[in-house]
């Protein structure tokens, strides 16, 4: 079973939870290439898909939308996850009393959901640093307006626990695929998550192409 982890960041707060998700996949024995959205040219490879990209202005990552539609076909006929680090702060309610997870789903989410099925989408707190240099128009607009830049809750929310017992549930999610593909073998009905369920059974972590790369991920324009 080759799973890919593709993600975009910009400051590189996605790329950490892209890193944690991939090594608790590595760590169920799932063979996992880890690397940015942008730069992944070949995904016949891969039995199963996670993409996570961070959100900014309401928007996922350019990179991931971009990387989702030129897949489509791939990443609709195996299992996908996307996930999407957003909010910041602790707040799980907003003023209005709206689930903070839910208002922060990027508005790019239906549409790719549509196009690709995914097994689950999930929105992860983020994380920012007030200090980090700038990136895109909003970002530098907002350096010049400190009422804005102080309204955003500066720090590390990232909820490890959370990703990583996400990342659990999608090993558990391609152990049953593979595990149901197995049977219907029998039968001649294998359904390509399982087709190579037994080529990855003890593979190792390959978390870790791309992984050293940089903040960056082609998400500056925005
Ligand atoms: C200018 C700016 C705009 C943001 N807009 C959003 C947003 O619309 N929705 C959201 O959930 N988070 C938003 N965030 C929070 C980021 O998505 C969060 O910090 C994320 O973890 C950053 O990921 P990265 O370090 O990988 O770029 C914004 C942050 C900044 C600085």
């Amino acid at each position: 079973m080759k799973v890919l982890v593709a993600y975009a960041s910009r400051h590189g707060a996605t790329k950490g939870i892209a890193e944690r998700v991939a090594a608790t996949l590595a760590r169920q024995g799932i063979e996992v290439t880890l690397d940015r959205a942008d730069r992944v040219r070949q995904v016949d490879a891969y039995d199963a898909f996670v993409v996570g990209g961070c959100a900014y202005m309401f928007h996922w990552a350019k990179a991931c939308t971009a990387f989702v539609r030129r897949n489509e076909r791939a990443l609709a006929d195996r299992p996908t996850w996307l996930f999407s680090s957003g909010p910041l702060g602790t707040d799980l309610v907003d003023e209005q009393g709206r689930d903070v997870l839910a208002t922060t789903r990027p508005k790019e989410f239906d549409e790719l959901a549509a196009r690709v099925h995914p097994r689950d989408q999930r929105i992860f707190f983020g994380a920012w640093d007030p200090r980090a240099k700038p990136v895109g128009i909003a970002e530098r607009l907002m350096g010049l307006m400190p009422a804005a830049r102080n309204a955003l809750p500066a720090g590390d929310f990232r909820d490890w626990a959370a990703i990583e017992a996400w990342a659990r549930e999608i090993a558990a999610g391609l152990a049953a695929a593979g595990a149901s593909a197995e049977a219907g073998a029998g039968t001649g009905t294998a359904a390509r998550a399982g087709a190579s369920a037994g080529a990855g059974a003890g593979a190792g972590a390959g978390a870790g192409a791309g992984a050293g790369a940089g903040d960056g991920d082609g998400d500056g324009d925005g």
